[in-house]
């Protein structure tokens, strides 16, 4: 009895310390350089050999380069994430830069894994974020100027835009090397295979042809 006892008091351990090594915040090793080629699957990358790492696996250029803005959207994302800088692979951080065009938006997505500390470096941008459903679905909304920072809390749908006569500028940053991005008009209305029409009628309450026009808008391009 006392044995079975320590068993699954063992098993219990073992599961937590699964569970632990799991987490991005608390890395069992100084470094683990992300192999993105490696073929084995684990919850996040595996380890390049420690003996192999230099000091590139450290480092990452082009925050500098204007991104393209020159598409519907007037905006361009240049994430740098564990996919594009493998040194991250287990800090539990990442950053980035969006240029806008004027009237540039970035569209309504969120990021499941991590919130999002953001700062605009040139021009002025209106941001803003909406709570979930028990809080009214409340827009939380501000227009930046350089030098300000905004918050997008972990989960929560979000946007920007540049309203500003010129180009604007931020840079942003989040507590996961691979926050994750849902972008929401792409994700419902033109996902592959398409939402049954059914689904959609019934939850924004349009007719057939309204969801139809929305999806047309999103053949071939994500
Ligand atoms: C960005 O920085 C890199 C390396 O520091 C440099 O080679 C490149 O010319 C810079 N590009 C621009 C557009 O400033
Ligand atoms: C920017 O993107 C557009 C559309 O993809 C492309 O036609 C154009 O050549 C790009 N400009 C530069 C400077 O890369
Ligand atoms: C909605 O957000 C509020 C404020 O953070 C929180 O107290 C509440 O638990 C959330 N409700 C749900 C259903 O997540
Ligand atoms: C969403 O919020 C509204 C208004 O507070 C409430 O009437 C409704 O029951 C909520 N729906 C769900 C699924 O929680």
């Amino acid at each position: 009895m006392a044995s079975r006892v320590l068993l699954l008091g063992l098993l219990a351990i073992t599961c937590f310390i699964t569970l632990a090594s799991a987490q991005s915040l608390t890395p069992l090793q100084d470094f683990c350089v992300a192999d993105l080629n490696s073929p084995v699957t684990v919850n996040g990358f595996i380890c390049k050999d420690p003996k192999l790492v230099d000091a590139n696996d450290f480092f990452f250029s082009g925050l500098n380069i204007t991104g393209n803005t020159s598409n519907p959207f007037g905006s361009a994302i240049t994430p740098v994430t564990v996919l594009q800088f493998p040194g991250l692979n287990t800090l539990g951080v990442a950053m980035g830069r969006f240029d806008y065009a004027p009237g540039g938006v970035i569209r309504p997505h969120t990021h499941p894994r991590a919130t999002e500390i953001y700062t605009v470096i040139e021009g002025t941008t209106e941001v803003g974020f909406i709570t979930n459903n028990s809080t009214n679905n409340h827009l939380f909304k501000k227009v930046l100027q350089k030098g300000d920072v905004f918050v997008f809390p972990q989960g929560l749908v979000h946007f920007h835009r540049n309203v500003g006569q010129g180009p604007a500028v931020s840079l942003f940053s989040f507590n996961s090397q691979n926050p994750g991005l849902i972008i929401i008009p792409p994700n419902l209305f033109g996902s592959e295979p398409l939402i049954p029409t059914e689904v959609l009628t019934k939850s924004f309450q349009v007719s057939k042809s309204v969801v139809a026009e929305i999806e047309s808008q999103f053949k071939g391009m994500a």
